[in-house]
């Protein structure tokens, strides 16, 4: 059995404010394997992190990310909703994040949030910043819109793709194959033993979401599941550690 790797969701997000640079400096510190955050595209068309289509529960203001062009959105503080220690925090473009992250030699999971809004030629936009920051072999991109994978393939026949599937979801195998898909990021409920299996079989990666407590942690331990999509990185590693070896991430034999 394998140790899963640890991937910090929207940054160490338990701890600081989601899809932040405070959050991915954090989830660095904290030592996780890999950092997820979720991309949507301004009325300028720039590549922002931000998790919902609206600014509403993250920002001090209100409206559509679609809507609004970076300078506008660039006012509202997106950290104070989480802590007054975080006031001050501002919403992070995609090659913001990109630069932190220069030297970082951890996964990076871009998540299109193209599900709701379209955002014709974020995938251009996206693939384009991801190649300049020279990070292609460390990112992968994945989306619950599996059409924005295909443009994805279209445009780049190199970088990994992963499809997220909702909660009970069948994912149609042959089809994401044919896609250029080479992992499945399902709702932790649905990674069961079995179902990793069959992925795993049918040459798929398997990361999981969210998980956060530590039982689930364990489980998809057990289940095989390659990745788990956490909030709590630390804790998740920390935890993990106690089972399995640093390093290699095979499960320890040696009673310590
Ligand atoms: O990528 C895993 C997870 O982030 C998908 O759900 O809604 O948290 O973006 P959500
Ligand atoms: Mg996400």
């Amino acid at each position: 059995m394998k140790r899963p790797a640890v991937i910090a969701h929207r940054g160490a997000s338990a701890a600081a404010p989601e899809n932040t640079l405070p959050a991915f400096q954090l989830a660095m510190r904290q030592g996780a394997d890999g950092i997820e955050l979720d991309v949507h595209l301004t009325a300028d068309g720039i590549p922002v992190v931000i998790h919902d289509e609206t600014i509403d529960r993250t920002g001090t203001g209100t409206g559509r990310v679609a809507d609004m062009r970076l300078e506008q959105l660039r006012k509202y503080d997106f950290g104070v909703w989480k802590d007054p220690s975080f006031a001050g925090t501002r919403i992070p473009t995609l090659s913001d994040v990109l630069m932190l992250l220069d030297g970082w030699q951890g996964s990076l999971n871009i998540e299109l949030k193209t599900d709701v809004v379209r955002y014709p030629g974020i995938e251009a936009a996206v693939l384009k910043l991801v190649a300049d920051a020279d990070r292609q072999s460390r990112t992968h991109i994945s989306s619950f819109h599996h059409e924005s994978l295909a443009v994805c393939r279209r445009l780049n026949t190199g970088i990994e793709l992963a499809a997220l599937l909702d909660h009970h979801q069948i994912p149609d195998l042959p089809a994401l194959k044919r896609m250029g898909v080479t992992a499945i990021h399902p709702d932790v409920r649905d990674a069961t033993g079995a179902h990793v299996r069959r992925w795993h079989r049918e040459g798929f990666l398997v990361r999981s979401y969210t998980v956060d407590p530590k039982p689930l942690v364990l489980w998809q331990a057990l289940c095989g599941s390659d990745a788990v999509i956490t909030n709590r990185p630390l804790e998740s590693a920390l935890f993990l550690g106690h089972f399995f070896r640093k390093g290699q991430g095979r499960l320890r034999t040696d009673g310590k």
